[in-house]
């Protein structure tokens, strides 16, 4: 059993998980940090299965430490797993800039691939069936190897449960189209791989700050017919979309002040806010088009920005804000492409009734 517990989180929000750390789990001490890694102390036995409910943690669990090779790593594998266990595989690379700012070309993925091959040419397979694919499911035994260029391997594991991402590191796979108008595309679904927010075609979502129309027009491809508002100019893409289903989109080219819930169809499924405001300024705005009518009104998909890393210390605050307007369940994250924001999806009773329905 080892005291350390890894997180992983975006390359420059350290301080924001250390702060939330402090709140949730106060017994733990700092141990050990590089970009988009911080290790933590505990003084018991850090147990793989542990929940940890922290809105900045990518990827966490019980920290072995580092390795230089595959058979470290099945040593420190042999050490915490029984004989005949399965285990799943997860390799993945630590963020090398800030969203957005990777160098021209640069992708995620070789090194970890890399990485997984040579520890799959050495697997202990008679000691540890390997688990097919990447995909974990609740239950499993997963085995994190997290590298970075010139840098020991850092190893850990965790059992897969709520509030780990069933991919490797939390990194959400997702194929941008070249004609995609921003990466908030990417954004977008990243947050609806994340949350399961159940939005299916034929549904109409208003977007408050649609430009240019990244997330627009992944809502668009998925069939949602979108209100977007926003003074700035969205891209021809967007405008020009016609779905299928004759799904399309509409401008309210005009700042969120000026528009009234009365603009919009009565049956509204999605609030989704995206602006560069306060998000307490911005909430407003969603709070008021998310209210009557809402009987159709089947969540919130919010996106706060946050000034700086002080600003954590408000996010229980903008969640039950977002909770009392009419969610019956509210939870946050900071995705992969999030930059100083995080993402917050809200379900209604009828949301989450499509959720576990037929
Ligand atoms: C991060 S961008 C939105 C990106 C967009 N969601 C996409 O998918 O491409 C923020 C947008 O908020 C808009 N915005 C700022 N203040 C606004 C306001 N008062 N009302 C509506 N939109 C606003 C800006 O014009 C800008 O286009």
């Amino acid at each position: 059993m080892t005291h350390f517990l890894f997180c992983v989180c975006q390359l420059g929000a350290e301080p924001a998980v250390k702060a939330e750390l402090a709140t949730l789990r106060p017994e733990l001490r700092f141990a050990y940090s590089r970009p988009g890694l911080v290790t933590f102390k505990s003084p018991s036995p850090v147990a793989p299965d542990a929940p940890l409910p922290a809105v900045f943690v990518r990827a966490f669990g019980a920290s072995l430490g580092p390795a230089e090779g595959p058979a470290q790593v099945f040593t420190m594998l042999s050490g915490t797993c029984p004989e005949g266990q399965p285990v799943r595989l997860h390799v993945w690379e630590r963020d090398v800039t800030r969203p957005g700012e990777e160098p021209h070309g640069f992708r995620y993925g070789p090194r970890a691939a890399e990485v997984r091959a040579a520890l799959l040419a050495a697997w202990p397979e008679g000691q540890h069936p390997l688990l097919p694919g990447e995909v974990a499911a609740v239950g499993d035994r997963v085995l994190d190897v997290i590298v970075a260029e010139d840098e020991p391997w850092w190893v850990g594991h965790h059992v897969h449960g709520p509030g780990h991402s069933p991919f490797p590191g939390g990194r959400i796979a997702v194929d941008m189209p070249p004609e995609a108008p921003s990466r908030a595309y990417r954004k977008l679904e990243e947050a609806l791989i994340w949350s399961g927010a159940p939005v299916r075609a034929g549904d109409v979502a208003v977007e408050i700050g649609s430009a240019p129309g990244g997330a627009s027009y992944a809502l668009l491809r998925r069939g949602v017919t979108v209100y977007g508002i926003d003074p700035a100019l969205m891209d021809p893409v967007v405008l020009d979309y016609r779905g299928p289903a004759d799904n399309r989109f509409i401008h309210l080219h005009r700042p969120m002040s000026m528009v009234q819930r009365a603009d919009l169809p009565t049956a509204l499924h999605w609030v989704l806010m995206d602006v560069n405001l306060a998000p307490q300024v911005a909430l407003i705005t969603a709070r008021r088009l998310a209210a009557r009518p809402r009987h159709a009104l089947h969540g919130v998909l919010l996106t706060l920005k946050l000034d700086d890393w002080r600003a954590v210390r408000h996010i229980p605050r903008l969640l039950a804000s977002i909770g009392a307007m009419g969610m019956e369940e509210v939870k946050a994250t900071q995705l992969p492409s999030n930059r100083m924001e995080l993402f917050v999806c809200g379900l209604t009773r009828a949301g989450r009734q499509r959720l576990t329905g037929p």
